[in-house]
Order: C-alpha cells, then structure tokens, then sequence
C-alpha cells in the first residue's frame, strides 16, 4: 500500500511539475493560496466524519547511526519521516487554478500532527523543523516530510562485550491525539541511503505498530552489532600474551635468582597495558561485562604469581614435577 502510495506520489509529482510549468502562473498560485487558506482550520482534525481516526501513513528512512552512549542509555539516529494522510477539507479542481494539481505551503497553515519521541532521552520536543513546506495535492493529499536527530533512550546490555549486540527500540507518538490516529506503517525502514556506523553494525531496522493504553505508537526496532575487531587486535590479545610469558616464569631455573624479577616486569607490563584496556571498555555497572571480571582475575593471578612465587612451586609437588620434567627437556 505504502509502495502504491509512493508511486502515486511520483507519478503525481511528475504530471504537477509538467503542469505548473506549462500552465500554472503566480496568480493562480496566489488565488489557490487564498482558496486553501481560507478554506481550512489548522486547528481541527481534517476528517470528515469526527467519529472516524485520521490515517497517517508513515515511511522511514534511516541516514545513520551517529553513535550509541553505553553509559547513559541513548542512542543517536539520523531519521527522515514521511507522513502522508488525507485532508478531507481540501480538493480543489486543478482547472480553477492554470492547471495546478500540486501545491507547497507552510505547515503552519494546515493542520500537521505533531510528532515527538516516546522515548526521549533528552528534553521533549517536537521532531522536525517547526515550520516547513508541506506538500498539497487537489485530492487533499498531504505529504510532510520531517527529517531530524533522534535522541532516544536504549537499553544497553554490554554482558557480552564485545561480542554484543544491542537492541533499540524508537517510539514515535503523536501529542495530543488517542485512538483518533490510526498508524500505518510499511514494516521496513529504508536504508538505501544509510551510511554505515564505525563500531555498530546495523543487523536489521523494521518498523510496527504498538497500543500503549489506548495511545497508539509506532515502533522503530533497530538491531545492532558491534565490530570487535578493534577490541581483539587492540586490547585482547596484548593481554592473552602477556599473560602467558607471565605463566611462563616456571621456565627458568628456580635457583637462577631471575623469577622474582621477570614476574614483576611482566605484572608492570600487565598493569600498564590494563590501564588502557579499562579506557576502551564500556563504563558501565549494570550489567558489567564479562571481560571486566576476566581481566581482574588475570591481574591478579598476575600479582600472586609475582609475589609469592618463592612459595608456589615448593608447595606444589606436582607444578615443580611437571616443571622438571620441561626443564629437562631443553
Ligand atoms: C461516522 O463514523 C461512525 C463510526 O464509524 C459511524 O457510526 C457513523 O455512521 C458515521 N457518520 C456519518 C455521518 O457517516
């Protein structure tokens, strides 16, 4: 349906532009100007029977993902909407008027619903520009395109970091108006134009349609992925290798008097290394990923192993066995 409509809306477009510019003059613009200005009341819903909800057929196009705050919850989303619906206070012959069957005026002048995030994670405001021009058809047909920045709130679950993927969810409300709004949307989002996220992938976007106690809203879900290679290269495997020369301190001969020594070159060497990890891992205490756990115990099987290496391997039978055995070997 919403494809029809699309197509209607350029098949509708190309007539217009050949008809304005064959016939269509200012004056016919300025008397159809008047006509629609002094036909309609921006303040009533343009349906005419009252009892009946306003269709808004809505479209979405995602230009991108600036960026996903793990630690306060919002996401950031470069989002143009195209709302189109019907003003049954609106027609108009376009032979009246030099052959006009398409007309661009302020939002201001019809009635426009508003638009706001029903999950805001900034201040409340009306998506869009406040006043832009708003495509009329003789029909009555209206088309309002309402690009904007979207501040929403998400949650964020970096259990997994940073093998996780996050879930995101837009809520789109209309101020003001109950059941007297009937929402259609298309299902997808369009992501023709959408320019890619350097540490989220965007797995899936799909639009639908929810009830929130009588408020009808619609329902931008947003799957993302996070790009890990950055996290392996950079930050995991210095510290998988440095843990293993850490390890490997039961190489050396217990009486070359050099183990103390090495283990606390390599446990500086950690140290250092986990200042930076902690600057690239996600800051956040609900949940705390996994990874935080891991490298803590590392650290700190780093630090015994320095510190009382003098007792371990004497206490450990078995470890000291096995270390013979490797020392008899080279
Ligand atoms: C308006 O719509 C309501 C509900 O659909 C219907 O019952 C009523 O008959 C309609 N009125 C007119 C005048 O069409």
């Amino acid at each position: 349906m919403a494809i029809i409509i699309l197509f209607r809306t350029l098949l509708f477009t190309c007539i217009t532009i050949s008809y304005v510019g064959e016939c269509g003059s200012l004056s016919d613009a300025q008397s159809l100007y008047a006509y629609i200005t002094g036909s309609v009341n921006k303040y009533l819903r343009p349906e005419s029977n009252q009892s009946e909800p306003t269709e808004l057929v809505l479209s979405f196009h995602l230009k991108s993902i600036s960026g996903l705050d793990e630690v306060h919850g919002v996401l950031y989303s470069a989002l143009s909407i195209n709302v189109a619906w019907i003003d049954d206070s609106i027609s108009w012959n376009p032979n009246s008027y030099g052959g006009i069957s398409e007309i661009k005026l302020h939002s201001s002048l019809i009635w426009v619903p508003d638009l706001i995030l029903g999950n805001p994670a900034n201040r409340i405001s009306r998506i869009g520009l406040a006043d832009v021009p708003v495509t009329i058809k003789s029909t009555g047909h209206v088309i309002h395109i309402i690009p904007d920045l979207l501040e929403s709130t998400c949650d964020v679950d970096v259990t997994y970091f940073p093998f996780d993927s996050q879930k995101c969810v837009i809520e789109i409300i209309v101020v003001g108006y109950m059941s007297d709004i009937k929402f259609k949307v298309g299902g997808k989002i369009d992501t023709t134009h959408y320019s890619e996220n350097n540490l989220w992938i965007l797995a899936s976007a799909k639009s639908g349609i929810s009830d929130m106690g009588g408020l009808p809203f619609v329902r931008l879900s947003l799957s993302l992925k996070r790009r890990y290679s950055f996290f392996i290269l950079n930050l995991f495997s210095p510290v998988l290798i440095m843990i293993m020369l850490n390890i490997m301190v039961f190489m050396l001969p217990p009486d070359s008097g050099e183990r103390v020594g090495y283990a606390i070159t390599c446990l500086l060497a950690l140290s250092v290394y986990m200042t930076f990890a902690s600057e690239n891992l996600p800051v956040s205490s609900k949940p705390i990923p996994i990874v935080t756990y891991v490298l803590l115990v590392y650290n700190v099987k780093g630090f015994q192993l320095s510190t009382f290496l003098k007792k371990i391997p004497n206490q450990f039978t078995c470890t000291r066995h096995v270390f013979r055995i490797l020392n008899s070997h080279q």
